[in-house]
């Protein structure tokens, strides 16, 4: 089967190559380096498994039949599916996703493929997919949303929680068409650990062919449940914080009831990454006319933890001029969302970082991969050992053993070394 992925970041590479294991695919994507390198056999992000599949360590004896091109004819023409995998960012302006990307790529596959199934993979607003078949009167257009970790993209891929594909329920050969879908990223995928946890006592990985509607509002609805539960730990530590209490001891006693659980609890500046501010803010805007308080309250609660996290630090600045340094430098490690990730974008660090400079304080970044002199207009060095030296306060949001030896000017909350 040849099938067509547009877009080769984190969704479309690690679905590209999970799926050229079995079938013929051939990714698209505008950036030109993108492509040259990813036609080098280089991956343009930090994935384990990603690096492994393109050194052509998958398992299995079959080689992958993996494509990259820049040739829209080439990705496009005769693709039985084609997967739309570009960005679909937050626009604050109009308070909604920027999907012009999705528009953009299906407008392209529809040039050269007027039969191909479309599944779109990005993540997009609640009633996207439905509008847009009636819009463009196109019925043989899917949704199917993505689980997947940065850091752990292929991974995830191969070791799926569940599958999910949205169909428009009273079209039989569309409902059909997500079957073979969910078919086809099954078969990619390894034995997973989730075969053996099913909640719902089944074996195997959980799959799902549900309406299109329904299958973008579970992709909001769980990123938002994720960031409700980083801002629940998040308030927790303020309030233990702003208390005198041990936050690690409430926690621990929290979480020892088994319907909460003792994971995804460990305190941050916030939640951040690429997808969990934008699509609570999403869900939020599609909320319009729907009574509601907890989504606005998740959103809001992400900004309230870095004011308070803000706030600790220049507290600690304020002690730091009073035992006599002039003008104190705040030394950030690292502009990443979370141990493991090789991004920046939407860090809960970098909105830390705004505040205490509206507050007149020096910052020193040590990112060893941003390759610029300076960070909205804060210096970058990737000299970590001038850095520690230099910095009066260091900020982390995660813990690393980097920092051993400067222990005692680090401030960060991260309590169990995780997540
Ligand atoms: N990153 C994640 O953890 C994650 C997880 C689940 C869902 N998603 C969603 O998946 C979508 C993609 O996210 P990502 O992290 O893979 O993005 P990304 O920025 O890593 O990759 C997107 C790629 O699409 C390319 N592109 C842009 N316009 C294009 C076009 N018209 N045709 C072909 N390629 C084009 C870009 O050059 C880029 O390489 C977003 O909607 C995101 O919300 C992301």
């Amino acid at each position: 089967m040849k099938i067509a992925v547009a877009g080769t970041g984190y969704v479309g590479l690690s679905v590209a190559l999970l799926l050229s294991q079995h079938n013929e695919v051939h990714a698209l994507d505008i950036v030109p380096e993108k492509v040259a390198m990813l036609n080098a056999g280089k991956s343009p992000i930090v994935d384990t498994e990603i690096t492994r599949f393109l050194d052509g360590n998958q398992s299995g004896d079959r080689p992958l039949d993996f494509h990259v091109t820049l040739d829209p004819a080439q990705a496009y023409t005769g693709a039985d599916y084609a997967i739309i995998a570009t960005p679909t960012n937050y626009d604050p302006q109009k308070n909604y996703f920027d999907t012009s990307s999705v528009e953009a790529a299906i407008a392209a596959v529809r040039e050269h493929d007027p039969d191909a199934w479309i599944v779109i993979k990005s993540t997009i607003p609640v009633g996207y997919t439905a509008k847009l078949r009636e819009e463009l009167g196109d019925r043989r257009i899917l949704f199917s949303p993505e689980f997947l970790r940065e850091g752990h993209a292929l991974y995830d891929n191969l070791h799926p929680s569940r599958i999910v594909a949205g169909a428009p329920q009273d079209d039989e050969e569309a409902v059909e068409a997500a079957h073979r879908f969910v078919e086809l990223l099954s078969q990619g995928a390894e034995p997973s650990e989730h075969e053996r946890m099913n909640p719902d006592g089944t074996e195997g990985i959980p799959e799902l062919v549900v309406g299109t509607t329904e299958a973008e509002a579970i992709k909001l609805f769980a990123n938002t449940y994720l960031a409700l539960r980083v801002a629940y730990f998040n308030e927790l530590d303020t309030y233990a914080e702003s208390r005198g209490l041990s936050t690690r001891e409430i926690i621990k006693g929290v979480c020892l009831d088994p319907r909460i659980r003792d994971d995804y609890n460990n305190p941050s500046f916030g939640y951040g990454g690429y997808c969990l501010p934008k699509d609570t803010k999403q869900l939020l805007a599609n909320y319009d006319k729907v009574p509601q308080n907890l989504i606005e309250a998740i959103v809001d609660s992400n900004t309230t933890r870095k004011d308070f996290i803000a706030t600790e630090i220049l507290e600690l600045v304020a002690r730091a001029k009073a035992s006599g340094v002039a003008d104190p430098v705040v030394g950030v490690y690292r502009l990443t969302m979370k141990a493991g990730s090789d991004n920046f974008r939407q860090s809960a660090i970098q909105g830390v970082m705004k505040r205490i400079k509206g507050k007149g304080v020096t910052v020193l970044v040590y990112e060893p991969t941003l390759d610029q002199p300076d960070f909205f207009g804060s210096e970058v060095t990737h000299d970590l050992a001038a850095f520690k030296q230099r910095a009066d306060v260091i900020v982390s949001n995660r813990w690393s053993d980097d920092l051993a030896d400067v222990k005692d000017k680090v401030y960060t909350r991260d309590l169990f070394k995780r997540d």
